[in-house]
């Protein structure tokens, strides 16, 4: 058995990148190779900082040593992963904790009196604090855990969207949104007869706020947009459609799964009624996610899914159900998952959100890219207004002739290609599919620059006669 002191040391976190650093391993396995720090700077073409230049070693420089899953190389090339939107890499302190959840004190919540399922319980309910004090929630039971952002999604369009739509009212969508915020909704106006409406883009290639506030009227009932566009890499201002939604009456949910990994997200300052987001891509674990909801909201919707744990008396033809966010959280949820969300939001948090922000904004590292006016594509999630840059989409190229670039095309770049789930815009910006380049805090300036030469490896290839 886990000693207390133990268990409590287990669930601590700091990024010790930030503190000692030390070279990794090299480890043959598969046909991966692992590398050592120094020779994993050295194949990408990064000096490894002397200790004088250590004080000017960036976020990435200072953070990547955390995430052994980066230190390997693909035929040669130094793995460069830039496919974070999709989802981020986990740092060891993450992997450690569910390790030790699973080695230590795995037990059921909520259930057992013993002192394992309390043990799980407490560190459970931990992270759920942890959670509201990192999107800063009025109260810890407004954060509702759920497998991932699409079933907190889902949870709002059945629990609160079957009881509150009916014919004729409108639900207000942009066009930039991932298909799991619009086809929960599709679901829910299908069977209620509620309305979709849809904001399209300015010609700047942006989501058309002027024309969201238009259609706004006493028929919406609720607001579903994106915080920071998966695809656009451009931020909708949230504060803004709480305030001109409020005055008609509607609730709006934000879809933050790219906003909260990468920035500081405050719910009470964006006030919106719900807010959603997933681990996997805020360096925790897969299987869990978040909604957070104002309790008197949560109070007041019907639960979603039945079964263990979301009732307070059960009879023979009928239940009653807990006070949320229990009432949500139907059957064993995912606990070592959940802990090691809490600790990647330790991790996330030593470092600091606005660092992290700062350090990730996209033009800032393509100032001096050689890529700047060479390229015939057309990029996007570069300009300045992006609030968060992180991603760059080659539009005007198909996705099957993007497929070696995405595959790494001999430069060992990992990026996304294809709809990214977003067909909706793919079909309203006239293509099939694009490339997406999405970094976090532990990618480097180094690392942009294989990722561009391979980018113009690519385009050279694709334009030249042959
Ligand atoms: C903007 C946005 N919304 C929703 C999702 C869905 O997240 P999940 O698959 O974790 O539920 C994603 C994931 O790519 C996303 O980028």
């Amino acid at each position: 058995m886990v000693s207390a002191a133990a268990a409590a040391s287990s669930l601590r976190c700091f990024p010790p990148s930030l503190g000692n650093r030390g070279p990794g391993a090299a480890t043959a396995r598969g046909g991966l190779v692992r590398l050592s720090s120094r020779r994993a700077r050295s194949t990408a073409g990064v000096a490894a900082p002397s200790r004088e230049a250590e004080s000017a070693a960036s976020l990435g420089d200072l953070t990547r040593v955390d995430f052994p899953i980066l230190d390997q190389e693909f035929d040669g090339s130094k793995l460069v992963y830039f496919d974070n939107g999709a989802t981020s890499q986990k740092p060891s302190c993450v992997m450690k904790t569910l390790d030790e959840y699973y080695r230590f004190y795995n037990s059921n919540v909520h259930r057992g009196i013993h002192v394992l399922s309390a043990k799980a319980t407490d560190a459970y309910e931990s992270a759920r604090t942890k959670v509201a004090n990192f999107v800063n929630a009025a109260n810890s039971r407004e954060i509702v855990f759920t497998r991932n952002a699409t079933e907190a999604i889902n949870l709002v369009a059945y629990s609160w969207g079957m009881s509150n739509l009916k014919q004729g009212d409108e639900i207000v969508l942009t066009i930039a949104e991932h298909h799991s915020a619009i086809v929960p909704w599709q679901f829910v106006s299908q069977k209620t007869g509620a309305t979709l409406k849809y904001v399209g883009l300015t010609k700047e290639g942006v989501p058309d706020i002027e024309q969201l506030k238009g259609l706004l009227s006493n028929k919406t009932k609720i607001v579903v947009v994106h915080h920071v566009s998966n695809v656009l890499g451009s931020m909708l201002p949230i504060e803004d459609i709480v305030t001109w939604s409020n005055r008609i009456g509607a609730k709006v949910l934000v879809d933050a799964c790219q906003s909260v990994p990468h920035m500081p997200v405050d719910v009470q300052r964006l006030g919106a009624d719900f807010l959603v987001a997933s681990s996997h891509k805020m360096c925790g674990p897969t299987g869990v996610g978040f909604l957070h909801g104002k309790f008197d909201l949560l109070s007041s919707m019907e639960p979603f899914l039945g079964g263990g744990e979301m009732i307070a008396d059960v009879f023979q033809d009928k239940s009653t159900y807990a006070e949320p966010p229990s009432r949500f959280e139907a059957g064993t949820p995912a606990i070592g998952e959940a802990i090691g969300l809490g600790t990647a939001i330790d991790y996330l948090s030593q470092i600091g959100m606005q660092k992290i922000h700062e350090y990730e904004i996209l033009p800032k590292f393509l100032t001096s890219s050689p890529l700047t006016g060479s390229s015939p594509s057309t990029l996007t999630g570069t300009h300045a207004h992006h609030h968060s840059a992180q991603n760059l989409i080659n539009r005007r190229t198909a996705y099957g002739r993007l497929a070696p670039l995405a595959r790494g095309g001999g430069h060992g770049v990992a990026i996304r290609s294809g709809h990214h789930c977003a067909q909706i815009l793919h079909r309203t910006l006239g293509i099939n599919a694009s490339a997406r380049a999405s970094l976090h805090f532990y990618n480097t300036k180094e690392e942009v620059d294989v990722f561009v030469d391979a980018l113009k490896d690519t385009i050279d290839f694709l334009t030249s006669e042959h």
